[in-house]
């Protein structure tokens, strides 16, 4: 009984941390990908490379890497900026020097954002936007307060204001549209989930192949499985 009680008091302690990190900070929406939908992964490239290459690089991803999300070469071609080759990797536009001119911090490397940031964090900190006539940039983010990146994804999105709501005594942050932007809101959802998915992909290009191993094993696991029974079989024929 004194060993149970034990256990369960180690069980709570191990869950503290885990509590407190779940109570601070903003709710966030669960990110819809799916790593094994290629046509997802090609509107998240295409997306990526055009709208977020201005200021951001992805120094560890290169453009033929695409392949393994079913792109062709003359696909991949078509989203190269001038002066780069297949086998370069995706430079941002602007060098830091000047982004930080402008923005007063260097936008940071994308490369692995999805594994130190979480792609529920991202698909929530790309939808949580909202105008704020008190940031240099006209806009300030829930997830990321104070932010210095302009709401890139404005014009498809539409603009949001911010309400603060109470319900049952805890106050809410809520956003609204205000302005609509060229998308519905469920298209938009659905934009960044593509984006998010594929700077998921892009934070570790080898999961996709790491999946396709783990079949591979349960597999080979599941016919020695077989054989072992059959050998089992064999061997205690005579006993029984
Ligand atoms: C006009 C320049 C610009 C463009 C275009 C842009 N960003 Fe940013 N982004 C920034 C800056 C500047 C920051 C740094 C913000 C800060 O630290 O306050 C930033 C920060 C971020 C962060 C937070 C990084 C972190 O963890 O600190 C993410 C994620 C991000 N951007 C994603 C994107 C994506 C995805 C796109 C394309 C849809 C994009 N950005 C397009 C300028 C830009």
């Amino acid at each position: 009984m004194k060993l149970i009680k034990k256990i369960w008091v180690l069980v709570l302690l191990a869950a503290v941390p885990a509590m407190a990190i779940a109570s601070s900070g903003v709710h966030l929406d669960k990110a819809p990908g799916n790593l094994s939908d290629k046509a997802s992964l090609q509107r998240g490239a295409q997306l990526f490379t055009a709208n977020c290459l201005a200021c951001h690089g992805a120094a560890y991803m290169r453009y033929n890497r695409l392949m393994d999300i079913g792109m062709s070469e003359d696909d991949i071609k078509k989203l190269l900026p001038e002066g780069s080759k297949l086998g370069s990797t995706m430079k941002s536009a602007m060098d830091a020097e000047s982004a930080k001119m402008a923005f007063g911090v260097a936008p940071p490397d994308l490369s692995v954002i999805a594994r130190s940031r979480g792609t529920d964090w991202l698909y929530t900190y790309l939808r949580s936007f909202y105008v704020d006539a008190t940031r240099p940039s006209g806009v300030n983010n829930v997830v990321f307060p104070l932010v210095a990146m302009p709401n890139v994804l404005g014009g498809m999105q539409g603009e949001q204001a911010l309400h603060v709501e109470k319900h049952e005594g805890h106050e809410v942050q809520v956003l609204k549209l205000t302005t609509p932007g060229s998308m519905t809101a469920a298209e938009f959802d659905a934009t960044v989930a593509d984006l998010v998915n594929y700077l998921d992909f892009m934070a570790e290009p080898a999961k996709l192949v790491r999946y396709k191993l783990g079949y591979i094993v349960l597999g080979f696991l599941f016919l020695l499985l077989i054989l072992t029974y059959a050998l089992k079989k064999e061997f205690w024929k005579d006993i029984h």
